[in-house]
C-alpha cells in the first residue's frame, strides 16, 4: 500500500512554543513539535508535512489546500477554534479526514475556551495530552485510512 500523506496544519501563537505560556504548554518549542510529528509519522509510514500560520485567512487557505492534495489532516486550530466560522466552513469543504489536536485541555481552562466551533465537524479530537497527544492523532489517522 502507498504511503498515506498528511498535513499537520497548526494555528496561531503556536510557533512561539517555548516562551508562550509555559504553565499551559511547558518548554516544547515548534520546532520540537515539527520533528516528532515527522518522526512519529515515518514510523507509522506516514509522510508528513507541517505548517504552521497566525492568519485566519492562511488557515482557512491551509485547510482547502490540505484536503485537496492530502489523505489525512491533523488540525490544532489554536484560539480560531473557538472564534472561526470560516475554519469550520473549510473543514465543512474537506472530504479527508480530519483530526483536532490541542496540547492543553481547553475545557479546563478559561470558560470561552469552552466553545469550540469545530468539535461536531472534525472525525476526531484529542486533548491534553500535550505533545504525545498528536502521537495519538496521528495513529488514528493511520488506523482510519488503513
Ligand atoms: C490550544 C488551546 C487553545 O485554546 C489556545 O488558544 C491555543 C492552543 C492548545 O493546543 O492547547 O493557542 O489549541
Amino acid at each position: 500500500m502507498a504511503t498515506h500523506r498528511v498535513a499537520v496544519l497548526n494555528g496561531p501563537n503556536l510557533g512561539r512554543l517555548g516562551d508562550r505560556e509555559t504553565e499551559h504548554y511547558g518548554d516544547l518549542t515548534y520546532a520540537d513539535l515539527e520533528a516528532f510529528c515527522r518522526v512519529r509519522g515515518r514510523d507509522l509510514d506516514l509522510d508528513v508535512t507541517c505548517h504552521q500560520t497566525d492568519g485566519e485567512g492562511d488557515l482557512v487557505g491551509l485547510i482547502h489546500d490540505s484536503a485537496a492534495a492530502y489523505d489525512g489532516i491533523i488540525l490544532n486550530a489554536a484560539a480560531y477554534t473557538h472564534t472561526s466560522v470560516a475554519v469550520r466552513d473549510a473543514l465543512l469543504c474537506a472530504k479527508v479526514p480530519v483530526i483536532e489536536v490541542h496540547l492543553s485541555n481547553p475545557d479546563a481552562r478559561e470558560a470561552f475556551r469552552r466553545q469550540n466551533l469545530i468539535k461536531d465537524v472534525v472525525t476526531g479530537s484529542v486533548q491534553g495530552f500535550g505533545l504525545t497527544g498528536y502521537g495519538l492523532a496521528l495513529t488514528g489517522l493511520r488506523s482510519l485510512l488503513a
